[in-house]
């Protein structure tokens, strides 16, 4: 079947490698990635598959109902994967106004401007979909109760490392009530409750997915593992927030994609899927893994770079333990990650090495600026 797909947030880090995929994957889809080209979306994310027959850009803000009615309608779209959104924890502190701008209204607005070019359809909702994307964020924090780490219950291809553990007993199930902190999950919750409203209340097709921390090429350097990769290379201080004992889930941003695509063919209309890495590690050991990586691969003498580690005053409201149970997607479609995080953490280093000029290109001018006065204020 032919389908007119809308990729939305295509220019940053995760839609990047989601469009790659369909692009490639998919030559008989038309992919139409729209994006705002805030400072977090990069065309040059998107360069190998720029000139491809099926790929096309639109430059637009989803917050702007009439221009999302128009594309809809215009590029008669039948599926949409929503990924825009303003994404980093420490500007919604700084700045919630866009973050409620863009993650809620904007979210409202292209799920407006689809409802009312499917209901004008003679099939209306067949066929269709609305595939929202969003966080682990939205359930708030887990306790961490063994900040030793214990061995993890899950067991995956993915997680056969040395260091396969648990911080606590407890993990976000796709029915945790929501329990957001910041302005960024707050507006994220946001906008999956319109989703689902939309699906309760008209009819409309649609899917929630929650992911865990993602990592990979392409993501922007501000958030943590770019930011300490490049720091290291610049030999710059790297800011490890309170005591560096907050945990995260990470998964390799290619085993996301994948996720989605499986999902956005495969998945039950009206459900939610946790997708996660079965990997949880705590903030000050996994910059010791990162710092050990990237001293190798540049040829340092091991510990060269720890004098690096600065503890700087905490974020606010500052998460403590996000571990996501992502079996439910395992037993019922069959997906796991499938790259060991030793794997994944090497691909990733080695790539922002390959790819300084990327890196430059991000790191000079209004960016340096911002990073430069927010790393002060700490
Ligand atoms: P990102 O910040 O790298 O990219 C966001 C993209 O959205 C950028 O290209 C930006 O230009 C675009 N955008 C922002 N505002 C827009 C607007 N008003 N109109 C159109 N485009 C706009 O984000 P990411 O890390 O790739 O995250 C993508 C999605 O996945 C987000 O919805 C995020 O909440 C979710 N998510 C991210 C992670 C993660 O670890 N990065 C994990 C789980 C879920
Ligand atoms: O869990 C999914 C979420 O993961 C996504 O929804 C968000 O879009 C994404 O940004 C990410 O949020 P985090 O806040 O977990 O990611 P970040 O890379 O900003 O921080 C990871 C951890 O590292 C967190 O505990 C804060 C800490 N940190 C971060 C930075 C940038 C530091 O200690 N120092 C830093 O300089």
């Amino acid at each position: 079947m032919k389908r007119n797909i809308l990729i939305t947030g295509g220019a940053g880090f995760i839609g990047s490698h989601v469009v790659r995929l369909f692009v490639n994957k998919y030559p008989e889809y038309n992919i139409v990635n729209l994006d705002k080209l805030t400072y977090a979306g990069n065309l040059a994310n998107l360069k190998d598959i720029e000139n491809k027959p099926n790929y096309t850009f639109i430059k637009a803000d989803i917050a702007d109902l009439d221009e999302m009615r128009r594309i809809i309608k215009e590029h008669e779209i039948t599926g949409i994967i929503h990924l825009a959104a303003e994404s980093h924890v420490d500007r919604s502190i700084k700045d919630p106004f866009t973050f409620a701008r863009t993650n809620v209204m904007g979210t409202l607005a292209l799920l407006q401007a689809a409802k009312e070019y499917w209901e004008s359809l003679p099939e209306k909702y067949e066929g269709k979909l609305f595939y929202h994307i969003s966080t682990d964020e939205v359930y708030g924090a887990l306790e961490l109760t063994d900040p030793e780490g214990i061995e993890s219950p899950f067991t995956t291809t993915a997680s056969s490392s040395e260091h396969h553990l648990a911080f606590g007993t407890e993990f976000f199930l796709e029915t945790t009530k929501y329990n957001p902190h910041s302005p960024y999950s707050a507006s994220k919750a946001s906008s999956d409750h319109f989703v689902r409203a939309y699906h309760d209340t008209y009819g409309m097709p649609t899917l929630v997915t929650n992911c865990s921390n993602n990592y990979g090429p392409y993501q922007f350097p501000e958030k943590l593992i770019p930011l300490f990769i490049n720091n290291i290379c610049n030999r710059k201080p790297l800011p490890v927030y309170g005591k560096g004992e907050n945990v995260r889930d990470w998964l390799f941003v290619e085993d996301h994609a994948r996720a989605i695509d499986l999902i956005f063919h495969k998945g039950k209309v009206a459900d939610t899927y946790n997708i996660g890495g079965f990997n949880e590690w705590k903030n000050i050991d996994l910059i010791k893994v990162i710092i050990k990586t990237v001293d190798r691969l540049l040829g340092n003498p091991e510990g060269y770079s720890d004098e690096l580690i600065t503890y700087v005053t905490d974020r606010a409201g500052h998460d403590l333990r996000y571990a996501i149970d992502s079996r439910k997607l395992q037993k019922e479609l069959g997906w796991e990650p499938s790259l060991q995080f030793e794997e994944g953490i090497e691909k990733t280093v080695r790539w922002y090495l390959d790819n300084q000029e990327w890196m430059d290109n991000i790191t000079s001018g209004d960016y340096e600026r911002y990073y430069t006065e927010m790393y002060q204020n700490r």
